[in-house]
């Protein structure tokens, strides 16, 4: 399933089900390198597992594709707070997002990052409103109807996470700094962040999904 044409040009993006049956999920099992399944056995609970071994067999099918290579061989290295990314920088940036049974991954010829957020899982909570807002936007929040304030930190939510995502940063502290929604139902905002510019856009998604994608510009 990928993201319908139409909308802001931000990545090639694609979803995919972690939900399989046991012939894909030992294919998965088997593209894992042997850090990746050490990571895999660290996971107490049988589905994170599964989820964690699922999705990063089919992000390396996916990267396979892209650049050539079987899945085993896909060089994916970290960066210093954990941002994966092919070793050649040369090739495509990607990014990976799971929610419940679904993986959402994002690949680009600039730094990406995607973040997936499940409806079912959103609520308004003033205190994390506050953590993770800047004045600008809790302002905004403050000004829609209560029955709408769970949905849009939803999304406030995702363009932050994907934000943070495509620098690397990741939540290394609480992301209220940076203004990602104004509260006008714009679909795509740009920030100036590290002297880049980034497009932040949410995009279609599965039912019962949110999904941003945050994207280096220049
Ligand atoms: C990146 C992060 C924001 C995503 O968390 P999340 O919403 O729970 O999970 P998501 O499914 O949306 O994203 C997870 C994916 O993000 C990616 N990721 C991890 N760290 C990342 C980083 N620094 N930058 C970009 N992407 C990152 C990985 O692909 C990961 O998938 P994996 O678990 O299969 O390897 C969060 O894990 C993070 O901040 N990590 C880095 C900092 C950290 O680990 N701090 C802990 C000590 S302070």
């Amino acid at each position: 399933m990928s993201a319908p044409t139409g909308f802001p040009a931000v990545a090639d993006i694609v979803f995919r089900d972690l939900a399989v049956d046991a012939e894909a999920y030992e294919s998965c099992s088997e593209m894992l390198t042997v850090p990746e399944r050490r990571r895999a056995d660290r996971y107490p609970f049988p589905a994170d597992r599964r989820r964690f071994i699922v999705g990063r067999g089919l992000l390396r099918a996916e990267l396979a594709r892209r650049i050539g290579v079987s899945p085993q061989a896909v060089p994916i290295v970290e960066g210093p707070v954990g941002k994966p990314m092919l070793a050649d920088r040369s090739q495509p940036w990607f990014s990976a997002s799971r929610s419940g049974e679904l993986a959402a991954f994002a690949f680009s010829p600039s730094p990406v990052g995607i973040d997936l957020v499940r409806v079912r899982d959103a609520g308004f909570l003033p205190g994390v409103a506050r953590e993770i807002c800047s004045p600008r936007e809790l302002a905004a929040l403050d000004l829609l109807a209560p029955s709408h304030r769970a949905s849009a930190l939803a999304i406030l939510w995702a363009r932050k996470e994907a934000l943070l995502k495509a620098t690397g940063e990741g939540l290394v502290r609480m992301p209220d700094w940076v203004d990602v929604w104004d509260g006008s139902g714009s679909i795509e905002i740009r920030v100036t962040h590290r002297g880049r510019t980034w497009s932040i856009a949410d995009v279609p998604a599965p039912p019962g999904y949110i999904v941003a994608v945050a994207r280096a510009c220049d």
